[in-house]
């Protein structure tokens, strides 16, 4: 069973596409005339001009909204496509969760024709700007340690590809880990917590003893004093980056 089979159940309560991440994921497609999105979840970021959906969790296609794109239930390991059948393929915030990134790399290289694109982020930026895992939750950024992709070792898989950031706005409607920055009351909510597999997958137990310290300085006011200059900015950057190969 696909993990987004157990974490997944309310993944649009809290995971509603952003839409300026979507204008910039949007931008990076915009000449494709077919797009697959590998890793598809509940469609989120897909454009009108998406031809298939690939996505190993049944719990997650069930939640596909009507009128997207067909989807099937399969691997980006194994992507049930023929050599160079679509002109581009995206992968949204997905290949950390991937058993053999390479070999789903690889895949989406034989699949498109002209153009990959890929969201991730970059651990070691996320670990030192997100307050939340450097200075609470130092065990979700160890669990994240372990999957998150080195976007060096990603641009080799893919061939070479070009970064652009993505800010984080301070009203992100897309409930990733570092959607909530600057409204650190969310992550004191379990069904906040739910909808990001870092924490989800970290476990309460952990995660416990930094959130309580949370609500506690959030309670006395020690948050708002240590973090003041977070208060000012519309969006940051904690390391989430579109990773754009064009195929030769
Ligand atoms: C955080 S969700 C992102 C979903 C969607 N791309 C989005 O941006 O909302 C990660 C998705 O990757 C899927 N996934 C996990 N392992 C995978 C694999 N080996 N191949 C393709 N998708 C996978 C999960 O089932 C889940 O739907």
């Amino acid at each position: 069973m696909d993990v987004y089979d157990t974490i997944g159940i309310s993944y649009t309560r809290t995971r509603q596409p952003d839409p300026r991440i979507a204008a910039q994921i949007a931008a990076a497609l915009a000449d494709a005339a077919d797009v697959v999105n590998v890793g598809a979840g509940t469609g989120s970021y897909e454009p009108p001009h998406t031809v298939l959906a690939i996505e190993p969790s049944r719990v997650m296609i069930t939640q596909r909204p009507p009128g997207s794109a067909p989807a099937v239930q399969a691997v980006a390991e194994h992507l049930p496509l023929p050599d160079r059948a679509v002109d581009a393929a995206m992968a949204l915030l997905t290949v950390h969760h991937w058993t053999d990134p390479a070999a789903g790399i690889a895949e989406l290289r034989r699949v498109a024709r002209r153009r990959i694109v890929v969201l991730t982020w970059d651990q070691r930026i996320f670990r030192e700007n997100f307050w939340l895992v450097r200075d609470y939750l130092p065990q979700a950024a160890e669990f994240d340690d372990a999957r998150a992709m080195d976007l060096d070792r990603l641009t080799d898989l893919l061939g070479g590809a070009r970064r652009e950031p993505v800010p984080v706005p301070h009203d992100c409607t897309d409930g990733f880990g570092a959607a909530y920055w600057r409204r650190p009351h969310a992550y004191l909510d379990p069904r906040v917590r739910a909808g990001i597999s870092m924490l989800a997958q970290t476990g309460e137990h952990a995660l416990a003893p930094g959130l309580a310290r949370l609500a506690d300085d959030l309670n006395t006011g020690r948050w708002h004093t240590r973090y003041a200059d977070l208060l000012s900015h519309d969006s940051i950057d904690v390391g989430y980056r579109l990773v754009i190969a064009d195929l030769a």
